[in-house]
């Protein structure tokens, strides 16, 4: 077992943490920040109102429209906001695809580079602070140093990582997440239980610390997940989602390597296809990627699957467990309800191997994918 964890993101938690703000961002020195949002809904709901009057000391300029899957044009469209007025800081004020964003705003109004070459070779060096609120518990940005940006011309979906991308802190308040439509909600839960999940299947070795932390938060999901289904405001169900949401991000399952298969392929699906959201993705390809790993170390994935409290014997139970679950909490889609096409498959392993594979050319998980399994996977999925 060999890791670095270094999280230097302060975490402020808890319902009612939004007041903290204020003293919050007083005590890291900034003068006038960036906030980015999305499309609307925070200005909908209030939230963004509320946030304007606790910064009623500070100057601010606004970056609205932030798109699902943010584009390199979003970014460009930051900098240059954050430039001409001059600001010293980002505040994302929203799900994921805000606090990404906002992520490499502040990155390239710092180094002035392009937004796509950090995707290649290049390596964040500075930003400016980063603070992330997040309005949805998914995808865990608000405690890790890792965005991901769309390029529409290339078709492309990568991630920009580096140190100086961890924001200075995070104001998670559950009650910020009651008002988030209830389909992003439940996005949020597979793509929780799939960040704790990844490197659990796509590994040999067992390792007792992190094997229990994916049991803990998988269970935290499945069990208040539902809750929330039922009701919406339901804010001690949501305090459990969220801190689900940024422990699966937050470092401690570094001790435990492994590959994040899941994640590369739907990359590449919706790098492809923009409109598909993570969340639907990684529902499409997850029951698949079980039965996949399953054929492979069958002991490994009945464990697994005990998490969900069933016993399996085989590969395609253990499959079906996994697509029962995504059934109980969502409408469950395949590629082909998603609108991905046929033809696109092949396209689809390519850019995955393109995107994530290694020197071999192959995608890391309980054995190498190569690009007939990824295309097996997918066909499953369709
Ligand atoms: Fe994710």
């Amino acid at each position: 077992m060999n890791f670095i964890l270094h999280n230097p993101t302060r975490i402020v938690f808890g319902v009612g943490s939004l007041s903290k703000l204020p003293k919050e961002s007083q005590s890291i020195g900034i003068n006038k920040p960036l906030i980015v949002i999305g499309q609307g809904s925070v200005k909908k709901n209030g939230i963004l109102d509320r946030v304007l009057e606790l910064l009623k000391d500070f100057k601010y300029a606004i970056c609205e429209n932030i798109k699902p899957n943010p584009t390199v044009d979003d970014v460009i469209r930051g900098k240059n906001i954050f430039l001409e007025n001059g600001c010293d800081s980002v505040i994302a004020l929203g799900g994921g695809s805000v606090m990404d964003a906002a992520k490499v705003i502040s990155l390239v109004a710092k180094e002035g580079f392009d937004p796509w070459e950090y995707t290649a070779n290049k390596k964040p060096k500075d930003a400016y602070p980063i603070i992330t609120i997040p309005t949805l518990s998914a995808t865990g940005s608000e405690a890790d140093p890792i965005a991901v940006i769309n390029n529409l011309n290339t078709g492309e979906k990568k991630s920009v990582s580096g140190m100086c991308l961890y924001p200075k802190f995070s104001i998670i308040d559950p009650e910020l997440t009651i008002t988030t439509p209830l389909n992003a909600t439940v996005d949020g839960f597979i793509d929780i239980i799939v960040h704790a999940s990844e490197t659990f299947l796509s590994t040999k070795d067992r390792n007792v610390f992190c094997d229990g932390v994916t049991e803990t938060i998988v269970k935290m999901v499945i069990e208040n997940g539902p809750k929330i289904i039922a009701n919406t405001t339901d804010i001690k169900a949501r305090t459990e989602i969220a801190l689900a949401s940024t422990m699966a991000m937050y470092g401690i399952l570094y001790p435990r390597s492994g590959g994040w298969p899941m994640h590369a392929i739907e990359h590449a699906i919706s790098g492809l296809y923009p409109d598909i959201s993570h969340g639907s993705g990684l529902a499409a390809i997850f029951p698949a990627i079980v039965e996949w790993d399953g054929e492979r170390n069958i002991e490994r994935v009945k464990q697994y699957i005990k998490i969900f409290g069933y016993e399996v014997n085989t590969a395609k139970e253990a499959s079906e467990v996994i697509k029962n679950f995504i059934v109980s909490i969502k409408a469950f889609k395949g590629l082909k309800d998603l609108g991905v096409k046929k033809e696109d498959l092949n396209v689809i392993a390519e850019k995955t191997l393109i995107l994530k594979g290694n020197k071999e050319n192959k995608l890391l998980n309980i054995e190498p994918m190569g690009f007939n399994d990824i295309l097996n996977v997918l066909e499953r999925s369709y």
